[in-house]
């Protein structure tokens, strides 16, 4: 019998600009997205999403009714600072206290993050990441929130999935500005986006609030397709550029020096260079040597060819299996493991890539000394019959990446909870409203609510600490 330690945290998660909805309510600014979802072509919009604007008491009380005792949300800068860098909105700031008031008052932790891919708009015009200014006004949006939300607040996140924003708008560019290719860009955007979490984590710490401060990485394994060489050294390249970059500013505080020699030759085969200022060795140190948790965002692993041609990328944005190509000029080339199932979006279903690379943080990153999952589960296109949503597959998988994180705890990882992407169905940036996550299904007409087959089996795990 599996059983998960009796502290460990039952969560699940949402962010700001995939649930909120109330767009143009009580002063919010506007972020990329809602121009970008806006365009003639566009298919969907965040202007309602879930509503969680007005339903955040009743979600909250779900939360307890269903044995969730951790909530991941995100503050939207641009309900705080409208334009990004001006004038303070009381309004968000009533909204935002009114909600953590509520996840207490339900007896659930909120986890908060500063930011979940939704740069306001006029900061995102401005060079988003790759403008070191906007570093300098997301620190002062950091710092408002530590001021007015930091005596009930006692888990912060910085940013969400750096290497996801970076690959959505610069590589794959299915994010805006829609760049591809630019992977140079890419680089950039992480290094910078590093060192504005290590400045507000020391921001965070000047301000002694009692409480702890992390990042989130997406961290998907890579793993080799064969034994060849080429086929290893692409699993290290991409490795490398998606997730030792970013863990080895995040948690070492430095490049080291194999992971830097690796970056700068993926750079010089696009005749570029990684520009790192005086400064910001100093503070990447110091932001790590202050940093308390990591949360890891982990959904798929991926297996890898060496690749020497051009980059060529084609995003499975609809669900339709077998459809997606990723190679990366100077890096690889995301092949299918034929023993290895995936979702209809071709995301490979591989529970041991999750233990394996928690197994690896602890080996190869000892001074992070706790961590969380802060998501994991599985996009799908949920039935609705009768009032009922039996999604097996959904269970199967957050059943399969449970036992691997308990078998990374008894291998010694200190890891304290796991959060289900995603507590209500949401909006998927790329995908829109059909592929659900929830594990309480919306009716995106009217708004209700209804507890899937992943509900109860979430409460009775959460309930019982064991993984049945
Ligand atoms: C994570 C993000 O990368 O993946 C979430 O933090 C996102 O915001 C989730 O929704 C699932 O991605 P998608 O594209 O399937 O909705």
């Amino acid at each position: 019998m599996e059983r998960l330690p009796e502290d460990f945290i039952f969560g699940a998660a949402t962010a700001a600009f995939q649930a909120e909805g109330a767009v143009n309510e009580d002063g919010r600014g506007k972020c990329y997205w809602d121009e970008y979802l806006h365009r003639a072509e566009s298919t969907f919009n965040g202007d309602t999403a879930s509503d969680f604007y007005h339903k955040y008491r009743e979600d909250t009380a779900l939360c307890r009714e269903y044995g969730i005792n951790g909530i991941r949300i995100s503050i939207a800068w641009t309900r705080i600072i409208p334009d990004g860098s001006g004038k303070v909105n009381q309004k968000g700031i009533d909204f935002y206290n009114d909600m953590i008031n509520a996840c207490l008052e339900a007896g659930v932790e909120p986890y908060v993050t500063l930011h979940h891919f939704d740069t306001p708009l006029e900061l995102f015009k401005n060079g988003d990441w790759l403008n070191r200014e906007n570093t300098e006004h997301f620190v002062r949006f950091a710092k408002i929130c530590f001021e007015n939300f930091g005596d009930r607040v006692k888990k912060w996140i910085t940013i969400n999935e750096p290497w996801s924003v970076v690959a959505g708008q610069y590589i794959i560019g299915h994010f805006p500005p829609n760049i591809k290719y630019d992977v140079p860009k890419a680089v950039q955007a992480m290094h910078n986006m590093c060192t504005a979490h290590a400045k507000a984590v020391i921001e965070y710490k000047k301000m002694n609030l009692n409480g702890e401060i992390g990042i989130i990485h997406i961290l998907e394994s890579k793993y080799p397709i064969s034994e060849k060489p080429e086929d290893i050294r692409a699993a290290l390249l991409e490795d490398t550029l998606a997730n030792k970059f970013m863990l080895d500013a995040s948690l070492k505080g430095s490049y080291s020096e194999s992971t830097m020699q690796i970056i700068l030759e993926i750079l010089e085969k696009y005749d570029a260079k990684l520009d790192i200022n005086e400064d910001e060795p100093d503070i990447l140190r110091k932001g790590a040597e202050l940093n308390d948790f990591l949360g890891v965002n982990y959904y798929a692993s991926h297996f890898l060819k060496g690749y020497e041609g051009e980059t060529e990328i084609y995003h499975n944005g609809t669900g339709k299996k077998g459809t997606s190509i990723f190679r990366i000029k100077g890096v690889g080339e995301r092949v299918k493991n034929p023993e290895i199932e995936t979702t209809d979006w071709d995301w490979p279903i591989y529970p041991k890539g999750l233990y394996d690379m928690l197994v690896r943080i602890k080996n190869e990153y000892p001074d992070c000394q706790k961590l969380y999952v802060t998501e994991n589960g599985m996009g799908y296109k949920d039935e609705f019959i009768n009032g009922k949503i039996e999604d097996i597959p959904r269970i199967d998988y957050i059943k399969k990446h449970l036992a691997a994180i308990n078998q990374a705890i008894t291998a010694g990882v200190n890891v304290k909870g796991y959060f289900v992407w995603s507590l209500m169905d949401v909006l998927s940036w790329t995908n829109g409203f059909n592929k659900r996550y929830g594990l309480f299904y919306v009716d995106f007409q009217t708004q209700k609510r209804y507890p899937k087959k992943s509900a109860y089996w979430y409460k009775e795990t959460a309930e019982s600490k064991v993984i049945k």
